[in-house]
């Protein structure tokens, strides 16, 4: 049986080519196949693209990467939070330009009060994350601070003005006791809200944000407004220089302490 040498017409300047190139690059094949190929290797490509994209690079990839694991990926997690753990919030970033990472600290600490940064065996779980690790002294996803999926930041930043002194302390420290009497002596509206680091779990976690964020790595810490002014010593350094009275009500605290009555 002999096979048809042109079964189908063949277009003039096709011919001419094959005959003027003949086997040059035999392992083209016709342009047809050529062309196959290409699409096959292209929806390879997008095929693998898409995939890393949508579920993170095969675990001996992540491991080989420090980046997938910044926000604990844990290989448990839904694809939807593989897909959010890509994709960072962090403060100061994008939409969330207006938040300090230091206000969500804050709002974690006064509004998720049940929570804990190590609440899951070490990790916290979070809203459409999992359960992740939190390492204090690296920036972390606002999402972590918002464990219960609440990212109304406008919301939380309104609701904090109302403890526009926070004060970090730990139960057994005398600095801080002497910080807390002083500023009880002041009799302050709003009140300081003390926060006792040392009766959370994750209080170890806390104060590597705060010496992350305020640059005070001690206790006590007084944050106004989100700002350290200081520990014990500075404190009463500014009560005996009169100032800081003045800083309180400068700042909406209004003082009304014995001197004035
Ligand atoms: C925490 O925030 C929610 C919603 O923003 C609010 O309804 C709730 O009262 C707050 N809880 C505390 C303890 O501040």
């Amino acid at each position: 049986m002999s096979l048809p040498i042109h079964s189908s017409p063949v277009h003039p300047e096709d011919s001419q080519t094959a005959m003027k190139h003949p086997s040059t690059r035999p392992w083209t094949g016709s342009p047809y196949r050529r062309r196959r190929i290409l699409w096959t290797v292209v929806l390879v490509v997008v095929t693998g693209l898409l995939y890393v994209w949508l579920y993170g690079p095969p675990p001996s990839l992540a491991s080989l990467s420090p980046s997938w694991k910044d926000f604990g990926y844990t290989p448990g997690s839904s694809p939807a939070g593989r897909v959010a753990q890509a994709k960072p919030q962090y403060a100061g970033e994008g939409p969330y330009a207006d938040v300090q990472e230091i206000d969500a600290l804050l709002h974690f600490i006064l509004n998720q009060t049940e929570r804990r940064l190590d609440e899951d065996g070490g990790l916290i779980r979070v809203e459409g994350l999992g359960s992740v690790p939190v390492d204090g002294t690296q920036p972390i996803d606002l999402r972590v601070y918002a464990a219960n999926g609440d990212y109304n930041w406008a919301d939380h930043k309104k609701r904090l003005s109302r403890y526009p002194l926070v004060v970090f302390s730990k139960t057994y420290c005398p600095y801080s006791q002497r910080a807390k009497t002083l500023l009880e002596s002041y009799h302050l509206t709003p009140p300081p809200k003390v926060v006792e680091v040392n009766v959370r779990s994750d209080g170890p976690q806390v104060q590597a944000i705060l010496a992350r964020l305020t640059g005070r790595r001690t206790v006590p810490n007084v944050l106004l407004k989100g700002k350290s002014i200081g520990g014990s010593d500075e404190l009463h350094q500014m009560h005996e220089d009169n100032r800081l009275k003045e800083l309180f009500e400068n700042n909406g605290i209004t003082v009304t302490s014995k001197d004035d009555e």
